[in-house]
């Protein structure tokens, strides 16, 4: 457990940075004071536009060698060029990026033992309002994709050996931080079967991406706290949360 006396880690984080050869630059110089500012960083999905290697080469360019450690996880867009492992593999090898799907990864920082679990996560909706696995056979493959992820990240988020634990996600874990994004597409941005996965564990921070017109906070049912990290929401190039 983590001594109350230690310092709190500071988890900067952002998602939907979407790069592209246009895009190159933008973040760089506010990265470059990051060891100053945070101990980690979380990029929550969409990294690229289109899931291309060439995009994906971007981020490893503005993302890579910031010295502390990056954990990403992927969005939609990053899937759309159907070049996942080749995208995967650019953040791994060329920019020194560790991207979670389903699986977790424990950093020693100077305040603590921080565990992040991520997934990308995918949409379903919100309790009274969210698809169930009934009818067709593409809609219960659209609600068990989703129920399977978030029974993993749940299964994984238990399993952490970790002092401070924290969810990554694209998709959102609740609704709450989707306000501003018209209702009609709430069950495309996220599902309250990742919210029910994050409370399963003892989740001190769940952060999210892909709403861009969303609110920054929220909480689970369960009082974990929810932080939609949208570049388009935060505004700025990384938000910083305290833990502890
Ligand atoms: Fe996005
Ligand atoms: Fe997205």
């Amino acid at each position: 457990m983590k001594d109350p006396n230690d310092p709190p880690i500071r988890i900067a984080a952002v998602g939907d940075v979407h790069m592209d050869q246009d895009v190159l630059g933008r973040f760089r110089p506010a990265l470059d004071q990051l060891p100053e500012h945070a101990d980690v960083l979380l990029l929550a999905g969409d990294l690229t536009r289109h899931g291309t290697e060439a995009e994906a080469r971007c981020v490893a360019q503005e993302f890579g060698q910031l010295g502390v450690p990056v954990i990403a996880v992927l969005g939609n867009h990053d899937y759309h060029c159907d070049q996942v492992d080749k995208v995967v593999d650019v953040l791994t090898n060329e920019g020194g990026i560790t991207v979670l799907e389903g699986d977790s990864t424990v950093v020693e920082t100077p305040a603590c033992r921080l565990g992040v679990a991520g997934a990308k996560g995918f949409g379903g909706g919100f309790a009274g309002r969210c698809a169930s696995e009934f009818g067709e056979p593409e809609m219960k493959a659209f609600v068990r994709t989703t129920s399977t992820v978030a029974e993993r990240l749940g299964q994984v988020l238990r399993d952490l050996d970790c002092d401070v634990r924290v969810a990554l996600t694209h998709y959102a874990p609740v609704p709450d931080t989707l306000a501003g994004e018209p209702p009609e597409i709430y069950p495309f941005l996220g599902s309250y079967l990742l919210g029910q996965a994050i409370d399963s564990a003892p989740t001190a921070l769940a952060v999210h991406g892909h709403a861009h017109a969303g609110s920054e906070r929220g909480a689970t049912p369960g009082g974990v706290r929810v932080r939609n990290v949208a570049h388009p929401v935060i505004k700025q190039a990384y938000s910083v949360f305290r833990l502890g």
